[in-house]
């Protein structure tokens, strides 16, 4: 059964979600919405476009349409890539009327996002996203961005998308080792601002397991709607917006001391975002109980809350390079209660260490 949606976001260029649509049906859109599209670009991976490029493609019969290919992986959110991209798109004719449809994950959504922001000094985008994790987080709030050997998502644009085209049937192939990494973003939406989204995944824990597509539906759009509320509050990253790196300052130094190969993003988050709320027990602002709650719920939904064999010193250090930090200060994310967080800049190195050694197992 199909829920449609159609939310609203009111950021400097305003856009619409839609969600529970078919993939055929959004051509139809774009020629009633923009009129005047003559030249489509898709953007995908390989396994993407062997599930869903010609249901996407069935409804652009009135466009031209050329497919560029990226293989999977984090790898390929590149200087090297964007370079190979321009000269595909230029080599298909792509021009300032040409329009960036990303179809895929977060990988392809970052990437062809910032790829439709410089291109002939940007083009429109429309964002398809295929994983739970673009679906319920990285399609929505205008982030684009390429990685860089000096540090992840170093270049990139605010560069809001035409349109979040979201057919919830593209995750029924979805592996579940991804499917994990959307469901810890969206727990995280769920201690950081909706204490009843906690409560629906709780609930609904075994059927989440089950892969019951009508969870699925009500948990990505309860979940993406947490995001929206943040970013149209602070659409630039100034101040509130900051609370959806819940978690991600402990996740991401995971992240970089394994690499990017050993954790997954949504590991690196699911054990920070627990680091964190260690912490902000330790400071007395969450329950006891409140904690075991997020510790049960995350457990119950196979998201890991601990580590093996990591040195907490060499993590610590590592959050130095948090792009949140300032002066120097580590700023950090502390849930005080389920369905609310703070930002919070005088934590000292010692109370990081104990959070720390709460997620390590020695
Ligand atoms: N812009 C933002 O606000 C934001 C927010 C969070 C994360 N991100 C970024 O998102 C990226 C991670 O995105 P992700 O978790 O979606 O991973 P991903 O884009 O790498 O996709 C994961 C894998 O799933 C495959 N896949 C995608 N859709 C599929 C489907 N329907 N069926 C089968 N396979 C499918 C892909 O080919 C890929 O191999 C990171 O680069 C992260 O930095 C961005």
């Amino acid at each position: 059964m199909k829920m449609k949606q159609k939310l609203e976001v009111t950021s400097s260029r305003p856009y619409s979600i839609f969600l529970g649509v078919g993939l055929e049906d959004l051509g139809a859109y774009l020629e009633k919405e923009l009129g005047g599209i003559e030249h489509l670009l898709i953007v995908t991976h390989p396994r993407v476009k062997e599930h869903y490029l010609e249901r996407l493609i069935n409804g652009f019969s009135a466009f031209q349409c050329d497919v560029l290919v990226v293989p999977p992986g984090e790898e390929e959110k590149s200087l090297e890539r964007l370079s190979k991209l321009t000269s595909e798109a230029v080599a298909c004719g792509a021009d300032r009327h040409s329009v960036v449809l990303a179809l895929g994950g977060g990988v392809i959504g970052d990437l062809a996002g910032f790829f439709a922001s410089v291109y002939m000094r940007g083009i429109r985008f429309v964002q398809i996203p295929t994983t739970l994790l673009a679906q319920v987080d990285s399609s929505i709030g205008g982030k684009t961005a390429v990685n860089h050997p000096s540090g992840k998502n170093l270049l990139g644009a605010f560069y809001p998308p035409l349109v979040v085209w979201t057919d919830f049937s593209t995750l029924e192939t979805l592996p579940w080792e991804e499917v994990l990494n959307g469901l810890a973003e969206t727990v995280k939406h769920a201690v950081l601002g909706d204490a009843a989204l906690f409560s629906f995944l709780e609930t609904n824990q075994q059927k989440i397991i089950d892969r019951i597509p009508e969870i699925y539906q009500e948990l990505t759009s309860r979940s993406l709607q947490v995001k929206v509320r943040v970013v149209m509050e602070d659409e630039k990253e100034k101040g509130q917006r900051m609370l959806l790196n819940l978690g991600h300052s402990f996740g991401h130094a995971l992240e970089t001391e394994a690499a990017y190969q050993g954790i997954s993003h949504g590991k690196g988050v699911s054990i920070g975002m627990i680091a964190a709320t260690y912490l902000a027990e330790a400071r007395g602002l969450i329950t006891s109980a409140e904690v075991k709650r997020i510790l049960d719920l995350v457990k119950g939904l196979g998201l890991p809350i601990q580590i093996q064999g990591k040195d907490p010193e060499i993590l610590l250090h590592l959050m130095e390079a948090d792009k949140k930090n300032q002066k120097g200060q580590k700023v950090l994310i502390l849930p005080d209660k389920i369905g609310h967080a703070l930002v919070v800049r005088d934590a000292c190195d010692e109370e990081i260490l104990q959070a720390w050694n709460k997620v390590i197992i020695k």
